[in-house]
């Protein structure tokens, strides 16, 4: 059990507002404040290098820190500044080529579609949708119908920013390995409220961020390349941290997937990040998964008695992100459930088109309790919904 008494006193803002945008981008505990702060007053004690020599040990234990989260190796970790960065460093250095066709699913997610969508462009690769099933997820049968071996790559979203739905990922990636197309799981909104674990889902490449369900500072990213894909891929942005100028003309890039880091990074934010993945493991990515699922189907019981909502989530399985309409334009909504101190969010059309377009809808509302939250401000929730839509 979760000592919510213990993490709202790590989280003094959880008292102050009804926090429901964990999803969007999560109150950071006091060990996660304490790293950034304490690391940005070092730096403006001794200077950047300095501060960050002095932490060297602790930046390196990060690594194990993410790869016990995230059931990997050390050395198949790697940090960048977002999600979006950790998923474009890994999909640039997939080889395609023209005739080559990439998979998505309907709930992909615009960041990725538009990167796929130009260099399929660029390169004259093909990019097809599989279609959901009747319970909103990704239908797998129908995968298995479009693999070939002209398929380089399925992009999974495992939690979509718009819903509540998890995508199966493990009967995916079985059928891609059949074909011998790489698995690139955005788990943006999953890390940090569900487990993701490499070596259970059997994926190849795994993205995400430190600010939603982590409860890391913005600014943070973590990217999962197994070692089997790492063979494969081919990275193209790269610089002397990802290699070593060996000679006049001469470069050796590093073979682990620290290959996708950048030289120069946000310390104090990476220092931050290593402690909220920290306190999730010491928390308990089970008890963490149980507290906000709890939270989650509270709101939807509630939310379902109000009068003039509709809940939008979809899919068999669901995540902690609540999703509804109630006939009032949904950023209205949102700046309304602010005035009674509950902090929600929207999700449009241009973030999940496909999604979003086949059911109709131009935004959604977003409420994603953390299990900071407490089953009383549930329902206070649930009562400012029904105080805004009357
Ligand atoms: C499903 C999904 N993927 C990727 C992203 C992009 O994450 P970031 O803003 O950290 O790059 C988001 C952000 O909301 C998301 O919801």
């Amino acid at each position: 059990m979760i000592d919510l008494n213990a993490v709202r006193a790590d989280t003094p803002a959880a008292s102050r507002r009804v926090f429901l945008d964990s999803a969007g981008s999560s109150l950071p505990p006091r060990p996660v404040l304490d790293a950034v702060v304490g690391h940005l007053e070092r730096e403006a004690e001794v200077g950047g290098y300095v501060a960050a020599r002095e932490r060297e040990d602790d930046l390196e234990a990060g690594y194990g820190v993410f790869a016990e989260l995230l059931g990997a190796e050390p050395d198949e970790i790697a940090f960048t500044d977002s999600a979006t960065r950790s998923w474009l460093a890994a999909f640039d250095a997939v080889p395609l080529a023209a005739g080559d066709r990439v998979l998505i699913t309907e709930v992909e997610y615009a960041g990725n579609a538009v990167p796929i969508l130009h260099r399929a462009h660029e390169v004259g690769a093909s990019v097809e949708t599989i279609p959901s099933d009747a319970r909103g997820q990704v239908d797998v049968e129908a995968l298995k119908e479009l693999l070939d071996e002209r398929v380089k790559l399925v992009s999974l979203v495992h939690v979509p920013t718009n819903s509540g739905l998890v995508n199966p990922v493990r009967e995916v990636v079985e059928a891609a390995h059949g074909v011998g197309a790489l698995v690139l799981l955005d788990a943006c909104q999953s890390i940090g409220q569900l487990p993701v674990r490499a070596d259970e889902l059997g994926v190849d490449l795994i993205s995400g961020t430190g600010r939603k369900w982590l409860r890391g500072p913005r600014g943070t990213g973590v990217l999962v390349v197994r070692r089997s894909a790492r063979e494969v891929l081919r990275p193209r942005l790269v610089d002397l941290r990802s290699g070593e100028w060996v000679g006049p003309r001469e470069y050796r890039l590093r073979e682990d997937a620290r290959v996708f880091e950048l030289w120069e990074a946000a310390v104090a934010d990476r220092l931050g990040l290593i402690a909220a993945a920290r306190y999730a493991l010491d928390l308990g990515v089970d008890e963490i998964r149980r507290e906000v699922a709890d939270r989650a189907d509270r709101l939807r019981r509630g939310l379902a008695q109000v009068p003039g909502v509709e809940l939008r989530d979809i899919g068999e399985q669901r995540s902690g992100i609540v999703t509804f309409t109630a006939g009032r334009p949904v950023v209205e909504l949102r700046e309304a459930l602010a005035g009674h101190g509950v902090v929600v969010s929207t999700s449009h059309v241009g973030s999940t088109l496909l999604d979003m377009t086949r059911r109709g809808l131009d935004g959604v509302m977003r409420a994603s309790p953390h299990y900071f939250v407490e089953p009383a401000q549930v329902d206070q929730a649930v009562e400012a919904v029904s105080r805004c839509v009357r």
